[in-house]
């Protein structure tokens, strides 16, 4: 053991040029300097969010996670619409934040509330909200010419990408409602119809 010892210092000596206790002392100086650099670039504390998935096998954690989630996202509950017309679809583009964000495809209503990064004011696809968008996604057009649930004169194969849009919406969200033409709404309050000015056929 001690020839061993004496073999390291040594080959200290030989390799360094240095004492054995000069040696150590620097590389004990390198271990604090360096010890102290990476402490300046890590945070004491860590983020409240990573916070809570550490110790998310908790249920106190997992309630404030939940709380915290819905602090940022309110999604508003789903609630059956019903029939309405075009027109009426309209006060559902998200502009009010305390109503669904709603969108139609072939008449049939979907809330797409969970995916207001999307449909919602200010995404991609905020054009759609509030409208039976079936002749615009048949067509993968932007025009709002084409923001109708009017699909006349379609041809085959946009009736087919439309199909296959409608399956994707009743595979991932809820249906809450269909659309109706103008003259089969209900009057409002003051016996006149709620005025519309695009048709949809209902297709
Ligand atoms: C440059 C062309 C386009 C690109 C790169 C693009 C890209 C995307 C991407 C990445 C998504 C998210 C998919 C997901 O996570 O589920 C998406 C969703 C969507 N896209 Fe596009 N898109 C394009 C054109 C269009 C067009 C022309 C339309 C229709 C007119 C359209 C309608 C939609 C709709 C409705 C959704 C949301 C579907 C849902 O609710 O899950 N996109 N798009």
């Amino acid at each position: 053991m001690v020839a061993f010892f004496a073999a390291v210092m040594d080959t200290v000596t030989t390799y360094t040029g240095l004492s054995p206790a000069a040696f150590f002392t620097i590389l004990a100086l390198m271990c604090v300097v360096y010890k102290t650099v990476c402490s300046m670039f890590v945070d004491p504390e860590p983020p409240e969010d990573l916070k809570n998935k550490l110790i998310s096998s908790s249920a106190a954690a997992s309630a404030a996670t939940a709380a915290n989630f819905s602090n940022q996202t309110v999604i508003p509950e789903t609630v059956q619409l019903g029939e309405v017309t075009e027109h009426e679809l309209r006060a559902y583009d998200g502009s009010d934040p305390n109503k669904p964000l709603l969108m139609a495809i072939k008449g049939q209503i979907y809330d797409v509330s969970r995916s207001r990064m999307f449909y919602g004011p200010g995404g991609p696809y905020a054009m759609f909200a509030g409208r039976d968008a079936s002749r615009a996604l048949a067509l993968m057009s932007f025009d709002p010419q084409d923001l109708t649930g009017n699909i006349e004169g379609l041809s085959d194969s946009e009736l087919e990408v439309l199909q296959d849009w409608e399956y994707k919406f009743m595979e991932k969200y809820v249906k809450v409602g269909q659309i109706v033409s103008e003259q089969t709404s209900k009057p409002t309050k003051n016996g006149d119809k709620v005025p519309e000015n695009q048709n949809h056929d209902g297709a």
